[in-house]
């Protein structure tokens, strides 16, 4: 069976984007393939994060992976710093990458730019999720289109050790998962769960006034026409386009069905829309983060991860050079 590895940041609760550019797919993926899913805080703290949120946040994000459907029995889901191997072959990925391919990761120039203090791990990122893929031999990252340029870097990484050590690692393919979803407030940027701007995003665990208020006051346009233009109405086909994947319904036919009723009426439906499709994931994440269960899921997870990866790093370490004959 083909293998699928992916992975989320902790860096604040997951946001509406997240679960419909990724973990939704995840859900469906894992059928298909024996599946790792990580809980990446060693990304996270790239960036300044209070250590009591993160690890709730850390928390809030197993359980959330597990109420949107991840089967604990088909995949694994596990904590990035629970398992050594990926830092170890990060820094072996490092000592193979150029500075001038880091610098040119459009996610270091938008995270660093204007910025006093950019840890070094930021433009060091890179590498690390190299290693979270290459330990696993993954043959397929599914991601939204924000990751891309990183995907194409592991490729690069991959072939260049494997061309200078060991044939070892399996270039994985990527698999770039639906449309962007954008901010509710700046439509030309992604919907992020680090936006200073709270309005920008819908939390995952947002309550159902706070959904419907942030639906409301997304930004539109003057011309009150419900249409699907990327270039000229980028908020409405925003808007569009996630309800049409809550819903199912083809874009089309939300334009036919909102044809003269205005922006008004769209939103109040999309809200409620919004709001069904998250209750039962709420629902069932309030039992699982009280509980003890995620706890033994993401031991469990861990030490199915630590299986494959240390044999993997060891190889690796012996490609290189590190270990003692
Ligand atoms: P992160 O935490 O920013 O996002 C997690 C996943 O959600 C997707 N995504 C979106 N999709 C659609 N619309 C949006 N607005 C949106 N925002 C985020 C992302 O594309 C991603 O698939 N570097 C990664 C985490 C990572 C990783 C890995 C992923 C670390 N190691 C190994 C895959 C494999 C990141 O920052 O994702």
């Amino acid at each position: 069976m083909k293998r699928v590895f992916s992975g989320i940041q902790p860096s604040g609760v997951i946001t509406l984007g997240n679960y419909l550019g990724a973990l939704k797919h995840f859900v469906d993926l894992q059928h298909d393939y024996e599946s790792l899913f990580c809980i990446v805080d060693q990304h996270a703290v790239t960036v300044p994060q209070n250590p009591e949120t993160l690890k709730d946040n850390k928390r809030k994000l197993a359980s959330l992976y597990l109420a949107a459907g991840i089967d604990p029995n088909k995949s694994i889901i596990f904590n990035q710093s629970e398992v050594p191997a990926h830092a170890q072959l990060g820094w072996m990925m490092q000592c193979i990458a150029y500075i001038g391919e880091l610098e040119r990761m459009t996610q270091f120039k938008d995270k660093s730019e204007g910025k006093n203090g950019v840890s070094a791990a930021l433009l060091t990122y890179p590498p690390l999720m190299a290693a979270d893929i290459l330990l696993y031999n993954t043959d397929v990252v599914p991601v939204g289109d924000d990751q891309r340029q990183h995907l194409e870097l592991t490729r690069t990484l991959a072939e260049r050790f494997n061309r200078q050590y060991a044939e070892i690692f399996t270039v994985p393919e990527t698999v770039v998962l639906g449309k962007r979803i954008m901010s509710l407030q700046q439509p030309e940027k992604k919907m992020s769960k680090s936006d200073e701007n709270q309005k920008a995003f819908i939390s995952m665990l947002d309550d159902e006034k706070t959904i419907t208020k942030k639906i409301k006051s997304a930004v539109t346009d003057s011309d009150n026409l419900i249409r699907y233009d990327e270039d000229n109405k980028k908020a409405v086909s925003n808007l569009l386009t996630i309800y049409s994947i809550l819903s199912g319904k083809e874009i089309s036919q939300l334009e036919a069905d909102y044809e003269g009723k205005g922006y008004g009426a769209f939103k109040t439906d999309l809200a409620e829309v919004a709001v069904e499709a998250l209750r039962p994931i709420q629902a069932r994440f309030k039992e699982l983060y009280e509980s003890d269960e995620v706890d033994r899921i993401l031991d469990a997870g861990a030490d199915r991860a630590n299986e494959i990866a240390i044999p993997m790093l060891q190889k690796a370490e012996q490609a290189m050079g590190l270990l003692r004959d």
